[in-house]
Formats: structure tokens, C-alpha cells, sequence
């Protein structure tokens, strides 16, 4: 771990609201409390529409508390930032520009790409492109477009990685390696990562820590600390029991249809 004790993020009494074409409003979260600590891999489950985003997109300071504030290592978020790098289920690279060119668009907006360019390789190394530099997004699969949009919110070597359902739209076995992938990653540069899935074992299987969120207006659920050690075995008898009690816990949560939505 190389990043010692940064990337804390403290979310303290925040409320979001969304105003509602009827004039009312929309409460996505009300008074959630909660610290994320440096260097843990966060899961964050929930039901559909329970706030899991508009946390993730408050933390990346893409939108603001309507009450409480998001600090950064005692720093409170107003707008987004470098050192929070940000990855959603669609991968939002330029069609105009290559591998290598939509990777190295994501330095600090590009005011230091002279200085830093040089470990930009590293980073297609890291994800795993190499080769596909020249490629324009279009000449990827689905699992190598996430790849590059991960080397991208990497490059500027944030100390939280905020990812929104990253893997949602790739297929099972794509998905599986992915999910080794990033850990590896997160194993290697220890930022704090907060990942929003709605797959159970997808959580458990990558978490340090699972936190379960309820239904809309989201509060925080359970917190469940996951001790297991890696590779963790998806059939071991811990993993299926931590399962069982998630779904448990998520069936109070959600509504008994949701269920399917967590398999
Ligand atoms: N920009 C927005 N405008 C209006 N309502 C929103 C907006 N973003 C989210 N919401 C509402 O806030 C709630 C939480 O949404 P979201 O955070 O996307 O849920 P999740 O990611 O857990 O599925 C939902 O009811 C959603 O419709
Ligand atoms: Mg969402």
C-alpha cells in the first residue's frame, strides 16, 4: 500500500434532494452518516433507486448536499477533482480518439500531459491494452472499453476510485476477470475504492467491506466487514453463508420481486 492513511472520505449528515416536474421533490438520501477509510475496497448494494449513484456522484463532486458535507482527507468535495477518479457502467471514451489518446486525455485535464506523459504506458500496461494503443473504441469489446475507461480515471493516481456499476453490462466470464483484475490493481495501489454493484457475489467476492444500503430514502442499512482471504472461493461455505445473510438483510431492505435483480 503506498498511499498511507489518504483517501479518507467522510460523509457527514448529507441529504439529497431532486426537485420533481410536479413540484415536488424527490429525497435520495436523508441524513446518511458514514466514513469510507483509506485504502478499503468498498462495496456499496442496495435496492434500485436507493441513492447508491447520487452518493458516488456527491462523493466525486459531480452534484452537492442539499444538507451535511463530503470531506476529502479533512477537506470538504465541492466540485470534482483529480485525486477522485470516477468510472461508470458505460464506457464514455471519445469515438474520435484512440486507446492511448482517451487515456492520456484523462491527466488533470491535461495541464500537466507534458510532465506526465511518460507513465501513461504504465497505466495501458496496468489495464492490461498493450497492443491496442492505435485502437479506436469502436475496435473494442465491451470488457477492454471499461479496461481503458479504468486507465483513464487511473492516470492521475487518485486516492479514491469511485466505481458506479462498472461491470454491469459485461458478460459473466468478462465480468469474473475483471473483477481480479481491478483487485489486483486496487492490491497494488492501495486507493480507496468504492464500487456500487448490485451482484451479491460480485460484492463479497471483492469487498473489504460490504455496505448495505435501504430502500429510498436511502439510510445505511448494515455494514459487514468481508475477513475472508483472496482469491476468495465463490462455493466456500463462508462465501455462501455471507451471501445468505445479504440476501436476508436486502429482503427487508427491498421488496421481495427486487430479489431476482441481486442473483
Ligand atoms: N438528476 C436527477 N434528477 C431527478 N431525480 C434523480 C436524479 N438523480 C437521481 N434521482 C432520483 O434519486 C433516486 C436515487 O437515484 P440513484 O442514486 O440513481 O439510485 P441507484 O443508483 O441506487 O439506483 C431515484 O429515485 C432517482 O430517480
Ligand atoms: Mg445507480
Amino acid at each position: 500500500m503506498e498511499m498511507a492513511n489518504e483517501g479518507n472520505i467522510s460523509i457527514q449528515r448529507v441529504r439529497k434532494t431532486f426537485p420533481q416536474p410536479d413540484g415536488g421533490e424527490v429525497v435520495a438520501l436523508n441524513n446518511i452518516d458514514f466514513d469510507f477509510t483509506s485504502g478499503k475496497f468498498i462495496s456499496l448494494i442496495g435496492p434500485s433507486g436507493c441513492g447508491k449513484s447520487t452518493l458516488l456522484r456527491l462523493i466525486a463532486g459531480l452534484i452537492l448536499p442539499n444538507n451535511g458535507i463530503i470531506e476529502l482527507d479533512g477537506e470538504k468535495i465541492t466540485s470534482p477533482g483529480y485525486e477522485r477518479g470516477l468510472v461508470f457502467q458505460d464506457p464514455t471514451l471519445f469515438p474520435w480518439k484512440t486507446v492511448y489518446e482517451n487515456i492520456a486525455f484523462g491527466l488533470r485535464a491535461r495541464k500537466v500531459y507534458r510532465e506526465e506523459k511518460e507513465s501513461i504506458p504504465e497505466f495501458i500496461k496496468l489495464v492490461g491494452l498493450e497492443g491496442f494503443e492505435k485502437s479506436y473504441p469502436h475496435q473494442l469489446s465491451g470488457g477492454m472499453a471499461q479496461r481503458a475507461s479504468l486507465a483513464r480515471a487511473l492516470v492521475n493516481n487518485p486516492k479514491v476510485l469511485l466505481l458506479d456499476e462498472p461491470l454491469g453490462a459485461l458478460d459473466a466470464f468478462t465480468r469474473m476477470n475483471m473483477q481480479d483484475e481491478i483487485l489486483k490493481i486496487w492490491e497494488k495501489r492501495g486507493m480507496t475504492t468504492v464500487m456500487v454493484t448490485h451482484d451479491v457475489d460480485e460484492a463479497i467476492y471483492m469487498a473489504t467491506q460490504i455496505v448495505v444500503m435501504s430502500a429510498r430514502p436511502a439510510k445505511i442499512e448494515k455494514v459487514i466487514n468481508v475477513e475472508m482471504s483472496r482469491p476468495r472461493q465463490r462455493d466456500d461455505p463462508e462465501f455462501l453463508a455471507m451471501r445468505a445473510k445479504i440476501l436476508k438483510i436486502l429482503h427487508f431492505a427491498g421488496n421481495r420481486e427486487e430479489l431476482q435483480y441481486y442473483l
